[in-house]
């Protein structure tokens, strides 16, 4: 093609559709496309940049948009990209897959990191309990009928089995770099990659188009706190492509669970002591112990979770595991806007049934592959998952056999993130 063919060629831009804004606290704007691949910073002349490429997708010369931008928003915008930004901004956009183009030339610079990165992919693919659960769920629901749609592949695990317990076709979606691996270890284990049986869409599962008459949807989308890599909206919008059809969906549920626990031997043990003795008698205690004290009321010390890796023991139980909720994913329902009518929304009360040295809050979840077949994130438990841990939240205080606390709970607005806040005689103890 000519240079001056290329120049007059009608590009379509279209913002991709998972894009998320969200106004910050500090007044920021913050964008995300998956909660996977997290958030970034959105600064005015890109919003502008972007408001005007949802008016106007079709683009033949990107030399007059600055002009355009003018012209079209009466010159009330003082934020405009000037034409080598714009050229930039584009690039950039379509290359973190922001922007959505028709033009082939123009691709996205897939994600190396997160998902992108193998060792983040061998820590799944290495986990047996994990693999094997979704080996078994698959040979439950596939026949030689069954198209299967594997949303968010990583290296084509489930894909891989599907394809290997005879599945008609599988269509798979990894929006990381990761993908480009797919094929080649098809091909290693003798798996057939014609697009009569396999196709891969090496994009975010929102902006790809899906024609095939689907019978199973498979996924594995959880992080630590099940919800973070968006589990709930991308399955949402995934189904919302298939009302009125008969689709079998692995997994179906995930429940969360919230444990009261004694750490007997951890690296991180002497933190939560002295977290759970911040409210202790500051009089009889050394210099040392005084600048903690003095440290942990000026340091934000306030909304403390991280997950915690266990092995079962490490730790033993302080009163009855106390289950919260569940959410549906065959597909999640559009929940009500009334956060207190989400089933991930209450309020629960435990009774410490033992005295301990030291209390630590764990929140794991159980993921529902079919009615018989779970996985979990509590190494105590039968279906515990290596690569999953718990998430702890540090109580600041020591309780007592007896004692009563309160959790009250919910997800974030996007359903990306578990949220909750415990209460000991209505003093807060400890949040996330
Ligand atoms: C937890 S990993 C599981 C990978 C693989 N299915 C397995 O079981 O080994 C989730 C994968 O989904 C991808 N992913 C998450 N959300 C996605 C989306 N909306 N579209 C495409 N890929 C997505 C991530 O990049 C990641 O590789």
């Amino acid at each position: 093609m000519s240079k001056q063919s290329t120049k007059y060629q009608t590009t379509k831009l279209n913002l991709a559709r998972g894009l998320r804004f969200r106004i910050g606290e500090d007044g920021n704007i913050y964008a995300s496309i998956s909660s996977s691949s997290g958030e970034f910073y959105i600064a005015p002349e890109v919003l502008t940049f972007l408001c005007f490429l949802t008016d106007n997708n079709k683009v033949t010369d990107i030399d007059l948009i600055p002009n355009k931008i003018k012209k079209q928003y009466n010159n009330l915008l003082n934020n405009i990209p000037n034409k080598e930004e714009c050229k930039e901004l584009l690039n950039d956009l379509i290359g973190a897959g922001v922007v959505i183009s028709s033009n082939a030339e123009n691709s996205r610079h897939l994600h190396e990191d997160g998902f992108g990165d193998p060792w983040i992919q061998w820590a799944m693919i290495s986990d047996n309990m994990r693999s094997n659960a979704y080996f078994a769920a698959l040979k439950q629901v596939l026949t030689n009928h069954s198209i299967v749609l594997d949303v968010g592949a990583g290296t084509g695990l489930l894909s891989a089995q599907a394809l290997s317990l005879g599945a008609k076709k599988v269509i798979a979606i990894e929006e990381t770099k990761i993908a480009e691996n797919i094929k080649p270890i098809f091909t290693k284990l003798g798996l057939e990659t014609s697009a009569k049986n396999f196709i891969l869409h090496n994009t975010n599962s929102f902006d790809v188009e899906i024609n095939e008459p689907i019978t199973n949807v498979v996924s594995e989308l959880f992080g630590n706190d099940p919800f973070q890599e968006g589990v709930i909206p991308t399955l949402r919008e995934i189904g919302s492509r298939f009302v009125g059809k008969q689709i079998t969906y692995i997994p179906n549920k995930v429940s969360v669970f919230f444990n009261l626990i004694e750490l007997n031997n951890h690296p991180v043990l002497h933190r939560i002591k002295a977290f759970n003795k911040l409210k202790a008698d500051s009089n009889k205690i050394n210099f040392t112990e005084k600048f903690m004290h003095a440290a942990a009321s000026k340091l934000d010390l306030n909304s403390i979770s991280f997950p915690i890796a266990l092995n079962a023991n490490d730790f033993k139980y302080l009163a009855k595991t106390c289950a919260l909720g569940a959410t549906r994913l065959d597909p999640p329902p559009v929940y009500s806007s009334d956060l207190t009518k989400h089933p991930l929304y209450g309020k629960k009360e435990i009774i410490i049934e033992e005295d301990c040295d030291n209390i630590l809050a764990i929140i794991w979840f159980r993921v529902h592959l079919t009615q018989s077949i779970t996985i979990s994130s509590n190494p105590k438990e039968e279906d515990a998952c290596e690569h999953w841990s718990p998430i702890a939240i540090p109580l600041k205080k020591l309780l007592n056999k007896q004692n009563k606390i309160e959790i009250k709970y919910q997800l974030s607005e996007q359903e990306n993130l578990f949220c909750c806040d415990i209460y000991h005689n209505e003093e807060k103890i400890g949040s996330r």
